[in-house]
């Protein structure tokens, strides 16, 4: 079966359908999802949803979108939220996006380093979301790397296969969603190919990124079946074998998935 490591079950685009979706992963191929937060509701919303159901388990953090609202505050929340809670599995989703820029960049820069010290004394791996800045993002990493001992994730990575052994060097994991299956994937299917078999992970980030052949509608987890068969095309290898090694790579990951 396969985990949706990456979907945001607490948005707005969701609502009133978050419980059918769950009720129906098992049918739909998926053993588990983790719900991402990128701010402080969504980042208690998911909390709440991962207490209430077994297969449903959740991240917290601050956007860069959302940086510029990062406050003590809000990182003690996340604190509260995490420490001792088995069902929340990482910090995430936090790093530099220059493509909105919808934060300083200094701010966004400072907010990630700050919650790279969050999850170094939560002891928990770090969900990154990176988009135009993956050489600030290599070097912040580079300046923090010993915060990064509970693991790294790139998710829906847009990087370059050349950048792929580059954060190789921070035992990084590399995480793929709708993006492969678009027309224009070239690049992506690149670095798809460049990422080492026992660093991969497949997400959707529902309700965002539909892939083929649903695309410009919601995307749901169920979605991440034609990830997977996408993964496997392109890799050549059996649908099965994408399943068992994308799944044993996000139980390695997130060590607190059942
Ligand atoms: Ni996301």
């Amino acid at each position: 079966m396969l985990i949706d490591t990456h979907c945001h079950l607490t948005d707005e685009r969701l609502a009133g359908e978050t419980e059918n979706i769950i009720a129906s992963l098992e049918a739909d191929g998926l053993e588990s999802v983790i719900t991402v937060g990128y701010d402080e509701p969504s980042s208690r919303e998911g909390a709440q949803l991962a207490a209430r159901f077994a297969d449903v388990y959740c991240t917290v953090g601050m956007h860069p979108h959302d940086a510029s609202a990062a406050t003590q505050d809000v990182y003690d929340e996340f604190v509260s939220l995490a420490n001792g809670n088995p069902k929340v599995v990482a910090i995430g989703e936090i790093g530099l996006d220059y493509y909105y820029d919808l934060s300083p960049r200094e701010t966004q820069k400072k907010v990630f380093a700050e919650q790279l010290e969050l999850a170094r004394f939560l002891k928990l791996p770090v969900c990154l979301h990176v988009r135009d800045a993956y050489e600030d993002c290599r070097r912040i990493l580079a300046d923090n790397a010993d915060k990064l001992t509970y693991g790294v994730l790139l998710h829906c990575y847009s990087g370059s296969a050349e950048m792929v052994p580059v954060f190789g060097k921070f035992d990084a994991y590399f995480a793929f969603g709708g993006a492969i299956t678009f027309k224009n994937a070239r690049r992506n299917l690149e670095a798809l190919l460049a990422v080492p078999r026992d660093r991969l992970l497949l997400e959707t980030d529902c309700p965002y990124m539909t892939p083929v052949p649903y695309r410009g509608q919601t995307n749901f987890p169920k979605y991440v079946n034609l990830v997977a068969d996408k993964a496997a095309e392109v890799l050549g290898l059996q649908r099965a074998e994408v399943e068992d090694i994308t799944t044993e790579n996000a139980k390695r990951l997130f060590n607190r998935l059942k």
